[in-house]
C-alpha cells in the first residue's frame, strides 16, 4: 500500500511510514540507499532547471534518500515542506544566509546552541554586516524592546541548551511577525511529537537530525521546515549552490532512526523528569536546571506550551568544585562522558565556567560550572541508582 499523504494518521504511524516509498526496481518494501549521484534525464531535457530540486536529478539537488526524509519530516513538522541538510549547523547556516543580508538586524536569544552564538557574534558582523542582539527572549517586553526597522529575523531555542530556559513561542511569534520579521526556533531540544514550533506559529523549525530524531547516535543531518516558499528558496540557496547536502546514507540512516522516535520519546522524558526530581532533592547537588521542576523559572509556560513533558536534557552541578564534577563523571557506570544528545545511551559533559555564553547563564552555572546530562533510552531506577553510587564516590554517602 502506498499513501501520498499520512498526516491524517497518528505519531507512531507516520513515523514508521511517511516518506518511505516501494523500490519500484528491486521490490524492496523499504527505500534502498542510492548512492548514484545523478538520475536519468529524460528525452529532452534541454528546458530543465539545473537548479530544480523536485525531479531527480543530481544529490546535490534532489537524491532518493534525501527527498524521502524531507518528506518524512515535513510530515512530522506539520510543514508544507522540509529541506534536510549535512548537519544541524549546516540547517543553522543555511536559515541565516538565506534569508539575511547586509544592514539585517536579528534578535538572537541570549542562550543558544554555541555555533549560533559564534555566527552572530562573530562571523555574520564581519563578514556579512548583519548585526545581532542577544535578548532574553523568556521575557516578551525584552524582545519587544529590541526591535528595531531593520529587524528581520528572530531566533530562538524552544529549551535552550544548556540552561533549559524556555521561550513562549507563540507570544515571540506574535512579536516579530508584528514588526515583519520571521521567527525561526531551534527545535533540536523540543522534537516532534513532543512539540512543533510551526503549530505555535514560528516560520521555520529547525533541527540537528543528528540528536532525537536519528536517536542512535550514528549519523549526522539537520533540518528546515516551514512554508512551500520558503524551503524552495532555502533549497534553492543553501542547498543547490551552497552545497551543504546531506549524504544518501545518513539520510537512509536517520530515515530509520526516526521510524521509533515517538516511542523513544515516551521512554526518555518521563525518565528525565524522574531523574530530575531525584538530583533536585540530593543535598550533594548544588542546582538541576529542568523545565519540569517547579522551580523552574518557566515551569507554568513549559507545562501549557508542552502539553506535560519537559523534554530530555538538564543540567545540573555536584556542590563542588571542577575537580568534584569530574569525579562524579568519572565514577559514573551507565551514563558516558561525551558531547551530543537525543541519543540511545545517555551522556553527559562536564561544561567550566569559563568562555563568553557563561556570563547569559544563571548564577549555578557561573559558579558551579555545569553538567549537561542527556537522559538515554535505560533504565529510569539504573540511571538513578548509577548517579547515586557516583555521588558517594565522589562526595560522600548521605548520612542520617
Ligand atoms: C540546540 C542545537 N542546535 C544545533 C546543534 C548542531 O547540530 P549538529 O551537531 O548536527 O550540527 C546542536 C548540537 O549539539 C544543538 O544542541
Amino acid at each position: 500500500m502506498t499513501r501520498a499523504d499520512w498526516t491524517d494518521l497518528a505519531d507512531t504511524t507516520q513515523a514508521v511510514h511517511a516518506g518511505n516509498a516501494l523500490d519500484g526496481g528491486s521490490g524492496a518494501i523499504r527505500t534502498p540507499i542510492v548512492m548514484a549521484n545523478s538520475y536519468a534525464l529524460p528525452d529532452d531535457p534541454s528546458t530543465m532547471s539545473w537548479s530544480g530540486t523536485e525531479t531527480p536529478l543530481y544529490t546535490r539537488n534532489s537524491g532518493a534518500n534525501q527527498i524521502g526524509l524531507q518528506r518524512k519530516i515535513a510530515v512530522l513538522e506539520h510543514s508544507e515542506d522540509s529541506v534536510v541538510l549535512a548537519s544541524g549547523v549546516a540547517a543553522l547556516h543555511a536559515v541565516f544566509f538565506t534569508f539575511l543580508k547586509s544592514g539585517d538586524h536579528v534578535i538572537v536569544s541570549d542562550v543558544s546552541y554555541e555555533a549560533t552564538y559564534r555566527l552572530f557574534t562573530e562571523l555574520f558582523p564581519e563578514k556579512y554586516g548583519i548585526e545581532a542582539d542577544f535578548v532574553d527572549t523568556s521575557d516578551l517586553d525584552a524582545v519587544r524592546a529590541a526591535l528595531r526597522p531593520t529587524t528581520r529575523l528572530v531566533h530562538i531555542e524552544a529549551i535552550a541548551n544548556p540552561t533549559t530556559k524556555v521561550t513562549d513561542v507563540s507570544g515571540v511569534a506574535a512579536i516579530a511577525h508584528e514588526a515583519g520579521a520571521l521567527l525561526s526556533v531551534d527545535s533540536t531540544f523540543t522534537p516532534p511529537p513532543f512539540f512543533r514550533p510551526l503549530d505555535h506559529g514560528a516560520d521555520l523549525s529547525v533541527h540537528s537530525l543528528t540528536k532525537y530524531i536519528n536517536g542512535h547516535g550514528d549519523a549526522m543531518g539537520g533540518a528546515v521546515s516551514g512554508r512551500r516558499e520558503l524551503i524552495a528558496q532555502l533549497k534553492a540557496d543553501a542547498m543547490v549552490d551552497v552545497g551543504g547536502v546531506i549524504s544518501p546514507f545518513n539520510a537512509w540512516l536517520i530515515m530509520r532512526g526516526s521510524v521509533t522516535l515517538p516511542l523513544r520519546l515516551r521512554q526518555t522524558f518521563p525518565t528525565a523528569l524522574r531523574v530530575a526530581e531525584s538530583l533536585d532533592a540530593d543535598p550533594r547537588i548544588a542546582f538541576v536546571a529542568y523545565p519540569g521542576l517547579a522551580g523552574h523559572p518557566q515551569h507554568d509556560l513549559a507545562t501549557t506550551q508542552f502539553g506535560g513533558a519537559y523534554g530530555g536534557v538538564m543540567s545540573f552541578a555536584v556542590d563542588g568544585g571542577p575537580e568534584v564534577q569530574n569525579a562524579f563523571v568519572d565514577a559514573l557506570r551507565i551514563v558516558t562522558s561525551a558531547v551530543s544528545l537525543g541519543h540511545d545511551e545517555s551522556l553527559i559533559v562536564h561544561v567550566g565556567t569559563t568562555g563568553p555564553r557563561v556570563a547569559y547563564y544563571p548564577d549555578g552555572f557561573k559558579t558551579f560550572g555545569h553538567l549537561r546530562f542527556s537522559i538515554g533510552l535505560e533504565d529510569a531506577d539504573d540511571l538513578i541508582a548509577d548517579l547515586q553510587q557516583a555521588l558517594d564516590v565522589a562526595v560522600g554517602p548521605l548520612v542520617g
